[in-house]
């Protein structure tokens, strides 16, 4: 190409990208994230020209005017001042180029916390697809300051600086727009955790979903964050196989180019995630370094998007998968539910600070229309992550959070038994006597690892924390585990919850070669 093609390519470029505008995802409804972070606003432009971005209540300016010299790429970038929550405001961006001035208002901008929601299907979900739906979706209009935005579905071999196109623009939320149809919008679980703090804060929550079903956690990760776990160019197929009810593509970081990377500029509080039932099928081993790295390099992605503006250890909440098949053999459900909490069992934890957890596994759904993979009750998990925000994301010292977890072993050979001590008193709905299990042998004359085998053992309560099994059948035992199936118990009937019968107690498994083990590795 001539100069003068370069010239003309690149100013055709413009014309397209450069119309004076906001990013996809600014328009009229939405919430900013509140101070003390500073909401960061940007959008395209003419090469070169000055916009500046008011924000108005009523008739007076609040915020001093942010000038920024659009550049070459005709992309222009502000960052308000702080703004307590509230509104709403109004914002005006003016772009004067070459004399000629132009301008574009946002209308209904209130102040909040922004919360992105991602994941695969569990996440995408929708408010009309779960129990009590018309009963959820005729309260939605007492809800008006809880803001909703869903992202298109869409692939990118690149990454993209903006949305190729949203679902569903700013809204506030009504039974069409939470109630779309099945898997579109909204995410019942992003509402639901949504209402939930907004309840408790009284102040407005901008909800983000950017979600696709049948999706693996390498879709969603950027090539950075898959090196870390050693999986490098564009692995993955084009779309996942289709063992359940609905998948999408496969292919590594073409959802993390399409629908991840353009919102990092965008300031947000914290994210929630549903996901992990694809990788049951793909790179199932490398799940506890994959989603952490993911989590950690979200993290930082969106905090240099947005100029330091998002923290950049953000809060990040997560479901622990729920149920797929009955009567399966242990299968990958417990290795993905296990890893998913980078193989401590509970969180935070020393490799995935700052995170929160909701335990599903007891609200497993056989007769649900959409398979027994999606589990209707929303209301349950999304309640319980939001008791993990208020504990983690807010600094709520009162919200317990974590159902129980073993913190101490105590084997006694010579008695045959266990005896587990969780971190706080439990309560025992009832002795399921297939839930736990010793990694034992009948006779030590035997050498190789492969005579020990997972066996179901006799259990009790002994006190309020203790539970003692016995496994008399054994001559040694070399581990212990809880709850290690795809579908440990009925709804919502665990054996062992936290006292107020609330929060069940997580999966666990440990191996262990003495007779005092420490559940804190
Ligand atoms: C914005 O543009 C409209 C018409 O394009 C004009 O009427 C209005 O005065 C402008 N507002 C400001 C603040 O410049
Ligand atoms: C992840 O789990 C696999 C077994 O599934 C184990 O071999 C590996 O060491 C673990 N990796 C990390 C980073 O903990
Ligand atoms: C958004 O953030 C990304 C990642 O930091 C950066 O590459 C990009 O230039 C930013 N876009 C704008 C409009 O500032
Ligand atoms: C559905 O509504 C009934 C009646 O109000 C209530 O008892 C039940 O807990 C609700 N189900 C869920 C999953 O919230
Ligand atoms: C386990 O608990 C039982 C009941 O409290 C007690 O009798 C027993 O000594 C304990 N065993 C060990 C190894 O701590």
């Amino acid at each position: 190409m001539s100069v003068t093609e370069v010239l003309l390519y690149l100013a055709l470029l413009c014309s397209a990208e450069c119309t004076f505008r906001f990013a996809s995802y600014y328009a009229d409804h939405m919430v900013l994230q509140m101070a003390p972070s500073q909401a960061v606003v940007w959008g395209f432009g003419e090469v070169g020209a000055r916009v500046t971005v008011s924000l108005y209540k009523e008739k007076d300016a609040v915020t001093k005017k942010s000038d920024f010299i659009t550049g070459p790429e005709g992309v222009w970038k502000v960052i308000l001042d702080p703004v307590d929550h509230g509104g709403p405001y109004w914002l005006l961006a003016l772009q004067n180029h070459e004399e000629q001035i132009t301008n574009i208002t946002l209308q209904d901008i209130l102040f909040g916390d922004v919360w992105l929601c991602g994941g695969q299907s569990n996440m995408e979900m929708t408010v009309s697809q779960i129990f009590n739906a018309s009963d959820e979706l005729h309260k939605a209009v007492h809800y008006p300051h809880v803001r909703l935005f869903t992202a298109a579905l869409e692939t990118s071999p690149t990454e993209l600086q903006d949305l190729a196109k949203v679902d569903l623009q700013w809204s506030l939320p009504t039974p069409q727009t939470l109630g779309n149809g099945d898997f579109t919008y909204f995410s019942a679980v992003c509402w639901l955790f949504g209402r939930h703090l907004h309840r408790r804060l009284k102040y407005p929550i901008g909800l983000v979903e950017s979600v696709w079903g049948g999706t693996p956690v390498e879709a969603w990760s950027s090539k950075k964050a898959l090196a870390e776990c050693g999986l490098s160019g564009n692995g993955g197929q084009d779309m996942c196989m289709d063992w359940f009810y609905y998948s999408g593509p496969c292919t590594y970081s073409v959802l993390w180019n399409a629908m991840i990377h353009p919102l990092l500029n965008m300031t947000i509080k914290g994210a929630i995630w549903y996901q992990g039932e694809q990788n049951t099928g793909m790179n199932t081993n490398l799940y506890n370094c994959t989603f952490p790295a993911m989590i950690e390099n979200w993290r930082q992605s969106f905090h240099e998007g947005s100029s330091g503006q998002t923290d950049r250890h953000f809060p990040f909440g997560f479901v622990q998968l729920s149920t797929c098949q009955k009567s399966r053999d242990p299968d990958n459900y417990p290795v993905i539910r296990w890893h998913q909490s980078a193989d401590y069992g509970f969180v935070p934890n020393q490799k995935m600070l700052n995170t929160f957890m909701a335990v599903a596994m007891d609200l497993g759904d056989e007769k649900s229309p959409y398979g027994s993979v999606h589990p209707r009750d929303k209301q349950t998990v999304a309640y319980r992550l939001y008791l993990g925000a208020r504990a983690v994301a807010y600094g709520d010292k009162s919200a317990s959070y974590k159902g129980p977890f073993p913190e101490r072993m105590d084997v006694d050979y010579t008695a045959s038994c266990i005896n587990i001590t969780y971190d706080q008193d439990i309560s025992v709905l009832h002795q399921s006597q297939s839930l736990f299990e010793v990694f034992c042998r009948s006779s030590v004359t035997q050498d190789d690892m492969a005579s020990f085998q997972w066996v179901a053992v006799a259990w009790s309560d002994a006190s309020s924390r203790v539970v003692m099994v016995t496994f008399k059948g054994c001559a040694q035992v070399s581990g212990i585990r809880y709850a290690w199936a795809d579908w440990p118990c009925e709804y919502r009937a665990c054996p062992i919850y936290s006292s107020d019968g609330k929060l069940p107690a997580p999966l666990f498994i440990k191996y262990f070669n003495g007779d005092k083990i420490d559940f804190y590795p």
